[in-house]
Formats: structure tokens, sequence, C-alpha cells
């Protein structure tokens, strides 16, 4: 599977839903997650992301281990629907594009 990590917290800029061939990103307030049950591992996501938040699992940066479970678990999540068309980042995405530490943010 592929693994949105912390950067899209507090972005969620969408350019990677558009070209999910298989619909498998989850939408929550402020982050997106993928379904890995879904997942076909294209790997198209990965460069369309202006944050590079998408990573192939086995790419995925050590600091960054623990969003394999919460895309996981939150691809579950009750609330978590489906995204298919790109939509306006929130708005005040580019002032939380570089910052780090961002997992406390994460709205569930
Ligand atoms: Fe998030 Fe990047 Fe998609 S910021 S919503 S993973 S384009």
């Amino acid at each position: 599977t592929h693994v949105v990590t912390e950067s899209c917290i507090r972005c969620k800029y969408t350019d990677c839903v558009d070209v999910c061939p298989v619909d498998c990103f989850r939408e929550g307030p402020n982050f997106l997650v993928i379904d890995p049950d879904e997942c076909i591992d294209c790997a198209v996501c990965i460069p369309e992301c202006p944050v590079n938040a998408i990573y192939a699992e086995e790419d995925t940066p050590p600091d960054q281990l623990q969003f394999i479970q919460i895309n996981a678990d939150l691809a579950k999540a009750a609330g978590w629907k489906s995204i298919t068309k790109r939509k306006p980042a929130l708005p005040d995405a580019d002032d939380w594009k570089d910052k780090p530490n961002k997992l406390p943010q994460l709205q569930k």
C-alpha cells in the first residue's frame, strides 16, 4: 500500500485524489488517508502531492512509520468518507506546509 504522512496534516491539498485509479483516498477534517485494502500501489499520487506526504509503505521514513497504522485505522473510521475529486486546500495550508511535528494537530 501507499501511506499519507504527517506533512498532509492541516494542508490537505487534495491533488492526490484526482489521479487515483481506484478511489482509495478517505477524507477527515484536516488530513487524508489511503485505504490499504484498496490501494494497488500504482504510485501515481506520489508526485502529485505538493508537500511530498505520500510514500510507498516500504519507503516510509523512519519517523513516519506510525502513519502506516494511522492510515489503516482512519480509512475505516466513522465519518472518514471517500474523496475522488480535488477541492480547495485548507485555508491556512500554506502556513502549515513546512511545519514539523504536526501529528498532535490531526483531527479524527
Ligand atoms: Fe494531503 Fe498531499 Fe493529498 S497534502 S491531500 S497527501 S496532495
